[in-house]
């Protein structure tokens, strides 16, 4: 079976996925900075904010991954500071190292977000922030293009869809890795709580009136999964909405 790692394993989408993943006979290998809720084939406590703790959590880990998810993600409630390291620089940075890792066929799916669907109108500066390689050095591009915390979640979730979409090519063409993204619309996890603190009960619930109701965690999970396998071996480079429809209804 193939050797999986999942961020964010211990909760939500990213449990839903591990258990899923499992289901389908792949070693999971979970990494969050909670404790895991699910008998997973291997775990490592690491906080994913921090460039040396991700470092430290790689080397703790197989010679060969086949898979990568990167679930873990912090809401807009969290400091702008923060959501920049895990939602983005930490996961663009454990791409990096674990692609070193993938043999041909190897695949990588990050979740963004239908908050960062919307990245065109600031395709440039994503761009831009893209072409910066490393963690240090994105951090001092964000010290010098600072992000205002009202809207920083969204911020993030573009960046990271912009720069899988730029990357993926290169690991394609490279290595023969596949990248992605899924961007669920609201999901029923202990992040919506913090949604609601961030954009407000109404728009919250307007949001999930729009689709009926909140997706579930193991409604995202498949799609994960898919763009994890080797069925999805010639989709690279997309950014797959999970969200029941929600996108649609803002065209
Ligand atoms: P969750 O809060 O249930 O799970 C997030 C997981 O990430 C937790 O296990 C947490 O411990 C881990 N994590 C957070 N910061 C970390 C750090 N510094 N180091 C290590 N682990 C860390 O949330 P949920 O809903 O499962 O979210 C998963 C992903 O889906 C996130 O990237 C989120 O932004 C995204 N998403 C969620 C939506 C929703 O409505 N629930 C909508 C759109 C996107």
């Amino acid at each position: 079976g193939k050797t999986i790692v999942v961020t964010g394993a211990s909760s939500g989408i990213g449990a839903d996925t591990a258990r899923l993943l499992r289901s389908h006979g792949a070693k999971v290998i979970g990494m969050d900075r909670n404790d895991p809720l699910l008998t997973l084939d291997g775990f490592v406590k690491a906080d994913l904010s921090q460039q040396s703790a991700i470092d430290a959590a790689v080397r703790q880990l197989p010679a060969q991954i086949d898979g990568l998810c990167t679930v873990a993600g912090v809401p807009g409630t969290s400091p702008a500071d923060l959501v920049g390291r895990v939602n983005y620089l930490g996961t663009r940075h454990l791409c990096e190292l674990l692609v070193e890792r993938m043999p041909q066929g190897g695949s990588i799916v990050n979740v963004s977000s239908i908050l960062g669907y919307f990245y065109r109108d600031r395709l440039d500066t994503h761009k831009s922030l893209a072409a910066v390689q490393g963690f240090e050095a994105g951090l001092a591009w964000l010290a010098r293009n600072p992000v205002p915390q009202k809207g920083c979640y969204e911020y993030f979730k573009e960046a990271l869809i912009v720069w899988s979409t730029l990357r993926s090519s290169e690991f394609f063409m490279k290595r023969g890795v596949r990248m992605n993204c899924v961007a669920p619309g609201p999901v029923f996890t202990p992040i919506l709580g913090e949604f609601v603190a961030q954009l407000g009960e109404e728009r919250v619930a307007a949001d999930a009136h729009r689709i009926t109701r909140p997706g579930l965690a193991d409604e995202i999970a498949p799609a994960i999964a898919f763009l994890c396998s080797d069925d999805a071996r010639w989709i690279s480079g997309v950014n797959l909405a999970a969200d029941g429809g929600f996108a649609a209804t803002y065209l």
